[in-house]
């Protein structure tokens, strides 16, 4: 062995002790005499110290000593002088008199310097991913993530699930992004799709009689990316035969408790909130509130109608919606900072944002439109008081929810009200099975064509006919109004994860691809081998993936799912490490039968 210990273990209790250690040179003081350098493992840092008194040539040796040079070291453990005590790490009080050195590596001038607080840019940061991931803020994130997978396993073994991979190279999953596709030399012209998830395998696992399915697993799906999403991801994904909703909702409660126990060592409080999805958007104007503070967007149009304002009533008259929300203490907001807050939902579609200040009654430059009942009336069902700012958008019920949900979360972040170590945890249940889609003019499975619709509504759906043409050409309460044994989990305004009871009956699902206009030869290439299995004796069974990436963000308290990932793509889905993706020799695309179409 290279070391007896690691440097960040060594205490008072080993004064006297002669021990070995192997690491990074994260700092090196060179006092004349003395020579000090904090050496760096995995689990911390020790001083380490070379005396000329002690050891003439390994002082020599130290002295060409740079930071992150690699060593090994052989000395003494020792108490610090009196007055040199470091209490800001855990091995402060002892350090490391050098009896032998060796240098292991000697390390060429740096990008970025390896510590915590750094200014280096996310990209140069990217590329010398190594040298990064150094750093022990991020490294306790890659740790972190590794205990939380540690207990999701422990757990899940726990209650007979049995962890099974299912392919990479595959075909074309249902969960409604674009694809990233994989050509077949052996098979010219034709593709794999890399999973999206495991949706069709997991089911068909449940078909084949296992029972109850996990794996912690990579997901890719070529989307826009953001803070919250890469293109291949983590999933914690699994399924239950014979299972309901409440089965697979007391399992993730458990298995969060557990990880919040074991990561934070936070008890949290059981079971957790639930909301269905239309008192969501209705009270929080999104499907993933942040719980962690209250503030409610409130209807308005029922009072606003009886005003002479044209933008609502325009908005009303349209079959949209005005919704306002209370900005507590904000009255005293300046013309510019109002102006700001405009800006922010008009990036959400909104057209402008109406605002009345309670200052000694109403002001506002719209007030005039507004009879004295109305005002009061406005200030009541947002429960205002002096000093609050009233905000309010008219629209499209979609553009109202999306820009005060946004405006929300702004609030949030203004007053104050988001504490950092606050974990609130939300289901949103009885999703829509169907979701129109306007720009294609057809709808679509909100979560997934798999999923089951709820039991009330199983007949409602049976007996909706395909080729009734109003159904595909206006909005159709119908479809709209069947509820679906679909989840989310929600934490801190993420979702974290998704899931549904599935449905099991090919006349259901036959009926499902049917109104989401799936051809039958369609629905057969694409998913055929899921439809045939049905009919050989398939289970009831449901399931959820938790987005792993996600969840360990929240739990390391990160912005971005980047700082918990290894070797995280940019925004424009480039690994600056390995330069991926790149060109490639002519030769590999003719053996793939490719030719292409644009070359830069
Ligand atoms: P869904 O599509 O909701 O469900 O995905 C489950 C969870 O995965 C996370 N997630 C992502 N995380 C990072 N980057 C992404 N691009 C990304 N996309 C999704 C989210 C999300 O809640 N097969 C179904 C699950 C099921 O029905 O059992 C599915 O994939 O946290
Ligand atoms: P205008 O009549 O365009 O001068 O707008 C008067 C006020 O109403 C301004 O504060 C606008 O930002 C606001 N406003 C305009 N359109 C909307 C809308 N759709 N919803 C809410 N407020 C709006």
């Amino acid at each position: 062995m290279m070391r007896d210990r690691w440097c960040g273990e060594i205490r008072e209790s080993d004064i006297g002790l002669s021990v070995s250690l192997a690491g990074w040179v994260n700092r090196r003081r060179d006092h004349g005499g003395l020579i000090f350098i904090d050496l760096r493992d995995r689990s911390g840092i020790v001083q380490v110290v070379f005396n000329p008194e002690i050891d003439a040539e390994t002082h020599r040796l130290a002295q060409d000593i740079r930071n992150e040079y690699v060593l090994q070291v052989k000395g003494e453990v020792m108490k610090r002088p009196e007055g040199t005590e470091n209490t800001s790490i855990a091995t402060g009080q002892i350090e490391v008199i050098v009896k032998r050195l060796e240098i292991l590596n000697d390390c060429k001038p740096l990008p970025f310097m390896v510590e915590d607080e750094t200014d280096a840019a996310e990209s140069l940061r990217l590329k010398y991913r190594y040298l990064d991931l150094r750093r022990s803020v991020i490294q306790k994130n890659i740790i972190l993530r590794h205990k939380t997978a540690k207990t999701i396993r422990e757990y899940l073994n726990s209650k007979n699930f049995l962890e099974i991979e299912t392919p990479m190279l595959t075909k074309s999953t249902p969960e409604g992004a674009r694809d990233y596709l994989v050509p077949s030399r052996v098979n010219p012209g034709h593709f794999y799709a890399l999973p999206q998830s495991p949706q069709l395998f997991k089911q068909i696992l449940m078909i084949s009689g296992l029972e109850r399915y996990y794996q912690i697993v990579k997901c890719f799906r070529d989307e826009d990316l953001r803070a919250d999403r890469q293109p291949e991801f983590t999933q914690v994904d699994l399924e239950m035969s014979f299972a309901e909703r409440e089965d697979v909702i007391a399992l993730i409660e458990g298995m969060m408790k557990e990880v919040f126990k074991d990561t934070l060592n936070i008890e949290l409080a059981m079971p957790f909130p639930r909301l269905t999805y239309n008192d969501a958007l209705e009270r929080f104007g999104s499907d993933k509130p942040d719980m962690r503070f209250s503030i409610e967007l409130k209807n308005a149009g029922d009072i606003v109608k009886d005003s002479s304002f044209k933008v609502f009533l325009s908005a009303l008259e349209n079959g949209g919606k005005v919704k306002g929300i209370n900005a507590k203490g904000l009255a005293d907001y300046s013309r510019k900072e109002l102006d700001d807050l405009t800006e922010e939902v008009k990036t959400f579609g909104a057209k402008g944002l109406a605002w009345i200040k309670i200052k000694n009654g109403f002001e506002s430059p719209i007030v005039k439109f507004f009879p004295e009942q109305v005002l009061k009336s406005l200030a009541q069902r947002l429960e205002a008081e002096e000093g609050d700012l009233l905000l309010f958008v008219a629209d499209k019920e979609k553009i109202v929810n999306d820009s005060l949900a946004r405006l929300r979360n702004e609030l949030g972040k203004r007053l104050n009200l988001i504490k950092n170590d606050i974990y609130k945890f939300l289901w949103v249940t009885d999703f829509p099975l169907f979701e129109w889609n306007e720009d294609e003019q057809r709808y679509e499975a909100m979560h997934h064509p798999f999923t089951s619709p709820v039991d009330e509504d199983m007949g409602k759906l049976l007996s909706v006919n395909s080729s009734d043409p109003e159904l595909f050409t206006v909005h159709c309460s119908l479809l709209t109004e069947i509820k679906a044994k679909a989840y989310d989990i929600v934490l801190n305004g993420f979702e974290i994860g998704g899931g549904s009871i599935r449905i099991h009956k090919k006349e259901v699902q036959d009926k499902m691809f049917e109104l989401l206009k799936i051809s039958p030869g369609d629905a057969n290439t694409k998913f055929g081998f899921l439809l045939e299995a049905f009919e050989y004796g398939a289970p009831p069974h449901g399931g959820i993936a938790l987005g792993l990436d996600r969840l360990v963000m929240i739990l390391a308290g990160e912005q971005s799912i980047r700082d918990v990932i290894a070797f995280p793509k940019t925004q424009k889905a480039v690994c600056p490490l390995s330069n991926a993706p790149s060109m490639v020799d002519e030769k590999q695309l003719k053996e793939l039968s490719i030719k292409l179409d644009v070359v830069e």
